[in-house]
């Protein structure tokens, strides 16, 4: 298969199992272009992307930027907070501003759950959503899923746990849905209230003790507490939050096998992981950031390859 069965990306829940694969055997190939001196192909020199980011973003929206140009892409940024969104412009005559001046795909991170897709069937442009609300971050999930594949190989029948704030996080979902099309077992773990009360009807295993959940695993992704999404009180304290669902050294080196921690960014030192653990042999951190590149070149040459042109 040459060829993504979607027009956009707005979630992993849309993607089989053979595009995802199609994206990591492609960004395989920009993985190596990036690694080279002249980090650059001119494959998209004729293609113009608008990056629209309505909420904050550093490693997503750099990331992808910079995905962009190294395939010889035009960009364009655009932040809500400088624009006349403030003015009281709707999403729709935003972006149909934008495409007037002939973009030709667009990157979109917004605040409400479903906005890529909302967007998606009402503009006549290729839609990739970096992240939308709580819903989904499919580029994150396929840069997590692709980062553990190069430490593990296949991951059919390797087992994840997603620690944290599940309730409130869409990496997490993006993740299961990923992680279960490639094979793996996903177990989710955190305080009652922070755990969605269906989720074991995606097929999640739930666990509520960090020492049983990280026995269990071959990788454990920790994921920041969203305190800027909280209406209100899930946990007494940070530091109670801290005492029962952080990672320190001490908890992983007294586990009974090596496993792999990830964090998809921001991370909270000393809150849902301890600075050594960021920093250890164990982290794969920073390699996450750097496929993140890679997985988004992927993404986008596989987009731009169904516009007319
Ligand atoms: N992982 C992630 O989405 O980070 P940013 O919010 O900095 O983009």
């Amino acid at each position: 298969m040459n060829n993504l069965s979607v027009e956009h990306l707005t979630g992993i829940k849309d993607l089989t199992k053979e595009d995802i694969e199609l994206i990591f055997k492609t960004a395989d190939s920009f993985k190596e272009v990036i690694n080279r001196p002249i980090k650059k192909v001119p494959s998209l020199r004729d293609i113009t992307i608008a990056n629209l980011f309505f909420e904050n973003s550093t490693r997503t929206r750099l990331s992808f930027e910079l995905a962009e140009k190294r395939l010889s892409a035009d960009v364009v940024n655009f932040s809500a907070s400088s624009s006349s969104v403030k003015k009281g412009e709707t999403l729709i005559d935003t972006v149909n501003n934008i495409l007037a001046m002939k973009v030709d795909m667009v990157v979109m991170r917004h605040p409400n759950p479903g906005a890529a897709k909302f967007l998606s069937e009402r503009v006549k442009t290729k839609v990739i959503n970096a992240g939308d609300g709580t819903h989904e971050h499919p580029t994150q999930a396929l840069l997590d899923a692709y980062s553990m594949r190069e430490k593990l190989g296949d991951l059919t029948g390797k087992k994840v746990v997603i620690v944290g704030d599940i309730l409130h996080s869409r990496v997490a979902l993006s993740n299961i849905y990923c992680l279960q099309k490639l094979g793996a077992e996903v177990m989710v773990c955190g305080p009652t209230t922070l755990i969605p009360k269906h989720i074991g009807e995606l097929g999640v295993l739930v666990e509520h003790n960090l020492r049983k959940a990280l026995e269990w695993c071959d990788v454990a992704n920790m994921l920041r507490i969203q305190l800027e999404r909280q209406d209100l009180k899930y946990f007494p304290s940070l530091r109670e939050y801290t005492m029962l669902f952080g990672l320190d050294k001490e908890m992983l080196d007294s586990l009974s096998k090596e496993i792999i921690v990830m964090h998809p960014g921001p991370i909270n030192r000393g809150v849902e992981i301890s600075s050594d653990v960021a920093d250890s042999k164990q982290s794969i951190i920073l390699q996450q950031v750097e496929n993140g590149v890679a997985i988004r070149m992927a993404v986008i040459y596989l987009l731009a390859s169904k516009i007319g042109r």
